[in-house]
């Protein structure tokens, strides 16, 4: 299937975030590094371009650029260009307008007026709220442009080239918080570039199985994390599809599951998938004797990565014995774990590191990433596709460090009692009401801090237990659940009454961003 549009990536936060937008919208749609040559691009043939936005300044030594001659094939084979954020001052720069440093960033949800609303602004209201995150700013257009809107501090925040199609905003109409950005996306791809909506998941199946049989081959054995959460799930499926019982499937305790969690994987995959090599491993001593005194969350997370590598493998080493075609190593990775881990492109700084992609040189397996550049709600309608039951299909998401990030501080086995049961709690309240498919994650966290309460004749002085719920469609950013105050009575008094040794529960009711979905 040809790319109908492509995305190209200036190491962007939000670039992949484009081209799922496109997705979507329906149409197919590639990422390339901004270094595309013009023959690449010729032979590819898009309908449309996109240039994401990325960290750097126009203006600085070595910032990343594309030659004049693709702007100017573009606009002789009449393929529009939509630029954004970087990509819109780059635009403007390349096609001689001029971009200035701004004394003050702006960040956040901005109001723009709309001047013109035509081109890719077709059909939008008068004033929109839209995302801005920038420091520098078009301050003089290229010849034959107007400006399509302004907001109180960038003049020139939508510029447009009607002829030529093409066409630059400063903000990011690909995240959430710019309310009407699907429609200034789908003004550019389907009324301006004309694509065709003909991209659906389910074509894609046979192709990623093919995928995996090319890098597999015939005899090829595979070895996978199995975490129970809808990612590694879903990559096991898919996997046991394309290469049925070459696929060993290896679940690690580590000690830092949801309460019941290892009984609940064991009995999908073996009992209800028919999974044959299916292999448990009990890790959780080495695991918690490992991070003993660990605070540190990166340095957790390290430690917990490296011991899953090694556990791996050991197990990949004793079954290599009896199947010496075990050559792969299979994660369900998918994007944003490489967004946050900067693994994404050469241009983006780094985050937080996340423990499928860190793994040690001395690594002796070759990954397989069947998820690799899809977002949680888009595996979902692929483990969807592929059959699986909505049980695991819609089970919140569950970090691979696991609990040891909700676990704040030092992780200790008796901490970890505490969080899982009240995490189970929270979960069982979540579910009798009938809103855990609303949400995105809700989950407990253990915070390391003591403080006075009173039960019966007594005072206490026990820890305190963090509600975590949200809501977010990709992850990207999330917005704390208001939740019904009832509901959460219900939770906090019952962790407190059944779980000894927390006496208070309290509620984070922070977006991200600016702070993130875990805690660590
Ligand atoms: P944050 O905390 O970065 O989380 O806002 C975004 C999403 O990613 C999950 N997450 C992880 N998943 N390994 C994973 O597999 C990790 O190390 C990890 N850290 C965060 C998190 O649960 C949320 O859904």
């Amino acid at each position: 299937m040809k790319s109908q549009i492509i995305v190209l990536d200036f190491g962007g936060q939000t670039c992949h975030l484009i081209s799922r937008r496109v997705r979507d919208l329906g149409v197919s749609s590639e990422i390339l590094p901004f270094t595309v040559s013009l023959d690449q691009l010729r032979n590819l043939n898009p309908k449309g371009i996109i240039l994401s936005g990325g960290p750097a300044s126009v203006y600085e030594v070595g910032a990343p650029t594309i030659p004049k001659e693709i702007v100017d094939h573009c606009v002789s084979k009449k393929i529009p260009i939509l630029g954004l954020c970087y990509g819109h001052q780059l635009l403007a720069k390349i096609l001689g307008g001029k971009v200035a440093p701004k004394t003050s960033k702006e960040f956040g949800k901005t109001n723009l007026t709309v001047k013109n609303a035509d081109g890719v602004l077709r059909g939008l209201k008068p004033i929109e709220i839209v995302w801005m995150s920038h420091g520098d700013q078009v301050e003089a257009l290229p010849e034959g442009f107007e400006v399509y809107a302004s907001s109180s501090t960038c003049p020139i925040a939508v510029y447009g080239n009607s002829d030529t199609n093409i066409y630059g905003a400063q903000f990011h109409p690909e995240v959430r918080h710019t309310l009407s950005g699907n429609q200034i996306l789908a003004n550019f791809i389907i009324y301006i570039c004309q694509c065709e909506k003909d991209w659906e998941m389910k074509s894609l199946i046979p192709i990623l199985i093919q995928k995996i049989n090319d890098q597999v081959g015939l005899n090829g054995q595979v070895i996978l994390g199995l975490s129970g959460g809808v990612d590694s799930s879903v990559a096991a499926v898919l996997l046991h599809n394309a290469i049925g019982d070459r696929l060993h499937a290896i679940f690690v305790n580590n000690g830092l599951l949801r309460k019941g969690e290892v009984e609940q994987v064991q009995t999908s995959f073996k009992e209800r998938f028919g999974f044959k090599n299916f292999h448990n491993v009990d890790a959780e001593e080495i695991f918690l004797s490992r991070l003993e005194g660990i605070v540190d969350p990166e340095q957790k997370r390290k430690i917990i990565g490296f011991t899953f590598i090694e556990i791996f493998e050991e197990e990949a080493i004793e079954l290599g014995e009896k199947f010496p075609n075990i050559k792969f190593l299979a994660q369900g990775t998918i994007f944003p774990d490489r967004v946050e881990t900067a693994a994404t492109s050469n241009s983006s700084s780094k985050i937080k590191s996340h423990h499928n992609v860190t793994l040690p040189d001395r690594m002796k397996l070759e990954l397989v990433e069947p998820l690799r550049e899809f977002y949680k709600d888009e595996v979902r309608r692929l483990g969807r596709e592929l059959g699986m039951p909505e049980e695991i299909i819609v089970r919140h998401p569950f970090p691979g460090p696991g609990l040891a990030i909700r676990c704040v501080g030092e992780v200790k086995k008796e901490y970890l009692n505490l969080l899982r049961d009240a995490d189970a709690i929270l979960t069982e309240e979540i579910q009798k009401t009938g809103i855990y498919n609303e949400l995105w994650q809700a989950f407990a966290v253990f915070l390391p801090v003591k403080t006075v309460g009173i039960m019966g004749d007594f005072r206490t002085y026990e820890y305190m237990c963090a509600l975590r719920i949200v809501e977010s469609t990709d992850a990207m950013t999330a917005n704390f659940a208001k939740i019904d105050w009832d509901l959460l009575e219900r939770i906090s008094t019952r962790i407190i009454n059944e779980v000894r040794g927390f006496n208070r529960v309290v509620l984070d009711i922070s977006n991200k961003p600016p702070s993130t979905i875990e805690f660590e």
